[in-house]
Order: C-alpha cells, then sequence, then structure tokens
C-alpha cells in the first residue's frame, strides 16, 4: 500500500478553506488529540491533520480506533464554527454528508450513516466520525472533527460488535487510492460547512435523514444507563433520535449505541416517514 501524497491532495483540491494547510504524519498518537492541541493554541480554521497510522485512535463512547499503517483514511480537520454548542450534531451531519457524497460521485456507491456518526456500506460499518469541541460558554471556540474511514483494511470485527466491518477496496475489488478520497470529501465538506454557517442546518437534516438506514426501523439504543426501544421517525436539529414506543409514546435519545430490531420493509418506512 502507498502512502498518501499530498501534492495529488492539493492538485484535486483547488482553492477550499481546507487546502491552505495540510499535515500528513507517518505516525501520530491520534490526529484528533493533535488537532485539539493546536486548536487550543490558535491553529486556523481549516487545518488538515492526516496521519498514515494512529497509536491511540480514539473512537466513541472511549473505544480506541484501530487502522493499520498505508491502510485507511485517519484525518481530522479544525474548523471555527458560529455555532452554540447545542448545535454540535450539525458538525457531524456535515461530515456524514460529505464522505457519503464523496463515496457516490467517486464510486457510485450509495453509502448511508447510522445515528449519530456512523458510515456505512451493505449495512457494514465503513467509517466513525468523532467530534470534539472546546466552547467558552454556550460559544464553540473550536472544533475538530475526525474521520476513521475503512479503504483497504477494515477490522475483523468492530467493537460494537451488531455489525460487521467493511472496506472500500472490498467493495470495488481494487485497491484504492486515498488522495481523490480525500480531496473530493475536503470540497463537499466545505459545501456543507458553508450551509452551516449560513444557518441552513435545516436543509442538511432533510438530506442526512434521506442517507440514514435508521429511519422507519425499530431499534434498541444503549444510552449507556439503559436501553430505550421503539420505532425511529427521525432526528431534531439537535441530533435527538425521535423514537416512538410500542405504547405509542414519544422519546428523544441524545447518546447511544443502536441496533436494529426489526428490519421493515420501503413501503412501511415510507408510510411512516410520510406523518
Ligand atoms: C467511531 O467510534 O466510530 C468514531 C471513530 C473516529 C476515528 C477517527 S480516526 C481519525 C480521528 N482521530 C482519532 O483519534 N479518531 C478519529
Amino acid at each position: 500500500m502507498k502512502p498518501i501524497r499530498k501534492d495529488k491532495i492539493i492538485d484535486n483540491l483547488k482553492k477550499t478553506i481546507f487546502s491552505k494547510k495540510i499535515e500528513i504524519f507517518e505516525n501520530i498518537e491520534s490526529t484528533n488529540t493533535f488537532a485539539n492541541e493546536i486548536a487550543g493554541k490558535g491553529a486556523p480554521e481549516g487545518t488538515v491533520i492526516i496521519a498514515e497510522e494512529q497509536n491511540a485512535g480514539k473512537g466513541r463512547m472511549g473505544r480506541i480506533w484501530v487502522s493499520p499503517k498505508y491502510a485507511n483514511l485517519l484525518m481530522s480537520v479544525i474548523i471555527r464554527p458560529e455555532i452554540h454548542v447545542e448545535e454540535i450534531f450539525a458538525l457531524n451531519m456535515v461530515m456524514a454528508l460529505a464522505v457519503t457524497d464523496a463515496i457516490k460521485d467517486i464510486f457510485g456507491l450509495n453509502a448511508k450513516i447510522k445515528w449519530p456518526n456512523d458510515i456505512y456500506l451493505n449495512m457494514k460499518k465503513l467509517g466513525g466520525i468523532l467530534t470534539e469541541i472546546s466552547a467558552k460558554g454556550r460559544e464553540i471556540d473550536y472544533a475538530v472533527v475526525g474521520l476513521g474511514l475503512n479503504v483497504n483494511w477494515k477490522p475483523e470485527t468492530v467493537s460494537e460488535m451488531r455489525y460487521p466491518a467493511i472496506c472500500l477496496s472490498e467493495e470495488v475489488g481494487y485497491e484504492v487510492s486515498r488522495e481523490k478520497i480525500i480531496s473530493t470529501i475536503l470540497i463537499k465538506l466545505e459545501l456543507f460547512y458553508r450551509m452551516v454557517s449560513k444557518g441552513l442546518a435545516n436543509k442538511l437534516l432533510k438530506l442526512w435523514s434521506d442517507r440514514s438506514i435508521l429511519t422507519g426501523k425499530t431499534v434498541e439504543i444503549d444510552t449507556g444507563t439503559g436501553t430505550v426501544s421503539g420505532r425511529v421517525f427521525g432526528i431534531d436539529r439537535r441530533g435527538s433520535l425521535i423514537i416512538e414506543s410500542e405504547e405509542g409514546n414519544e422519546q428523544r435519545v441524545i447518546f447511544g449505541d443502536v441496533s436494529v430490531k426489526e428490519i421493515t420493509n420501503e413501503s412501511t418506512n415510507n408510510r411512516k416517514n410520510s406523518r
């Protein structure tokens, strides 16, 4: 597997807020940890940190993110959005939409999103997003949006153990070069990020919901302190999953790991979604 070439990324990227400073590390503790450190010291919006290998890659809910050297995409971007902390989910949405759009453009594949911030392909985990913020009161000072994407390698099992993992090379049948994926994601990321800056997060919510694998499904959510189950109707502006229990009660869940209990057919989904 070949190392990532920065010149190839820049060639495709042209001028975006993410083309000003791209750093590629052979080995680093975690791109998110490093990006947090430099953002705290004033690194500008648009800084991109990429690693070939991480010693302590971070996943959601305190998990580790494993990826062998030169195989996959391990990337964090620094942004300084003018939004409040309770709107942080918009940043997850921006990255998830950019990744799924890029995969569609390059490979013609319909990658999906699994709440809150996983990328799925054929009901298997292809990647994950980890967004971390630093705030002063309600104002976000900076956000680090990290992406781990299985490009040429996948773990045998993902830590959630509920779904198997997949990588792009397995799906397309050849070794995938990573520069085009990186530059396409960054171009899309800028477009979606600008929509958030213009207060158009509601439009993103619609796009996000259309790509969600959970809408209309009956799910069980491990919230860390208990289990919530019911049928998913969508997400709200804050990123809470809206669930209707068997008794007909609506619940909103902001945090957790979801597993699908029952796969409903499309006609049922459509009927439910049109409420
Ligand atoms: C998840 O648990 O699904 C989110 C995984 C996010 C992993 C990426 S890899 C690049 C960036 N740096 C990290 O330490 N984590 C994120």
